[in-house]
């Protein structure tokens, strides 16, 4: 039971060691923010270039987002924003939030030159229902590498209910907790379960002067501290604020090269196992709603 899922003072989810893990991860995340604007991966001149382009994960959701022309969507760590924008294009009322100010920065100034309408706030995700306004969103999007930043999953549950319109809709499409719980460093075939799979109160403390992008950046803000949340503890988080789960899908790829060594790219330009795909999930995408009429 989680002793912080009543409070509503965002600083209470950040307190003791927590504080110092976020603080190397604000500063991990906002030296990279600006490389990842640069690097090839994330495709920034090209969305610049075409006024019709989304990115890769929203071309990947797209058949199971479906049709969200009008609605108000708010997009839970958006990072740069290229997921942001792409949301925009389908013609949704945006609004990015993420802690990086340098992540900001950048979705802000690639909104711009995209020449797309977006709003986006700098603000840690748990304190998300102090700076927007609650129970407005049609649609949560968030997901790819974004829950594993969070120490607990039970107030995110709460915050995601919050922001949500009565009958609003959660769209989650997050690395799966497995592929998570892998030693990545391993460079024969077998997947090793090396990391928790459950949440649990110390972090998964890593040192890595790189990011999962190409880029000549170097790196000095190179610790960062994560958490994994077994997916029943994800669903467990939702029902237990009221939410309706929808869908549950699990995929075989991830948009990122997530096992190096051991992937190969498929048709959508996702990552997957060159051997055995069928091992493992590697994403899943999970819906729900909040409950009521809209
Ligand atoms: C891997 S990125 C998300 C990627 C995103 N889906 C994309 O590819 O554009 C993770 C993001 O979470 C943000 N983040 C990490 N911890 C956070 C927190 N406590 N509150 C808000 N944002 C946070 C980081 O700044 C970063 O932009």
């Amino acid at each position: 039971m989680n002793e912080l899922r009543d409070t509503k003072d965002w600083q209470q989810y950040w307190r003791g060691n927590l504080a110092d893990y976020r603080s190397a991860n604000l500063a991990n995340w906002n030296e990279r923010a600006p490389a990842h604007a640069q690097s090839r991966d994330y495709g920034t001149p090209q969305l610049i270039a075409d006024s019709q382009l989304l990115s890769d994960v929203i071309r990947f959701d797209l058949p199971r987002l479906g049709d969200i022309q009008g609605l108000r969507v708010v997009h839970l760590q958006c990072h740069i924003g290229t997921d942001t924008i792409s949301l925009a294009r389908l013609g949704a009322e945006v609004t990015g939030l993420d802690f990086s100010d340098q992540a900001i920065e950048q979705a802000r100034t690639l909104a711009e030159q995209a020449g797309v309408r977006a709003t986006f706030i700098q603000a840690d995700l748990y304190q998300a229902l102090d700076v927007l306004p609650a129970e407005s969103f049609d649609l949560v999007f968030t997901g790819i590498g974004a829950l594993c930043w969070l120490p607990h999953i039970a107030p995110w549950a709460r915050i995601v209910s919050g922001l949500l319109v009565p009958g609003g809709r959660l769209f989650l499409r997050e690395g799966h907790p497995m592929l998570w719980s892998l030693d990545e460093s391993r460079t024969d075939e077998n997947l090793v379960v090396h990391y928790p799979y459950f949440e649990t109160p110390e972090p998964i403390t890593e040192v890595d002067s790189g990011t999962y992008v190409h880029t000549d950046a170097t790196f000095t803000a190179n610790t960062s501290h994560s958490w994994n949340h077994g997916l029943g503890e994800i669903i467990s988080a939702l029902l237990e604020v009221g939410m309706t789960i929808t869908m549950l899908e699990e995929h075989r790829s991830v948009p990122w090269n997530a096992l190096p060594g051991k992937m190969e790219v498929d048709e959508h330009g996702e990552y997957m196992l060159r051997a055995n795909p069928a091992r493992l999930p590697l994403t899943y995408t999970l819906q729900a709603r909040r409950q009521g009429r809209a």
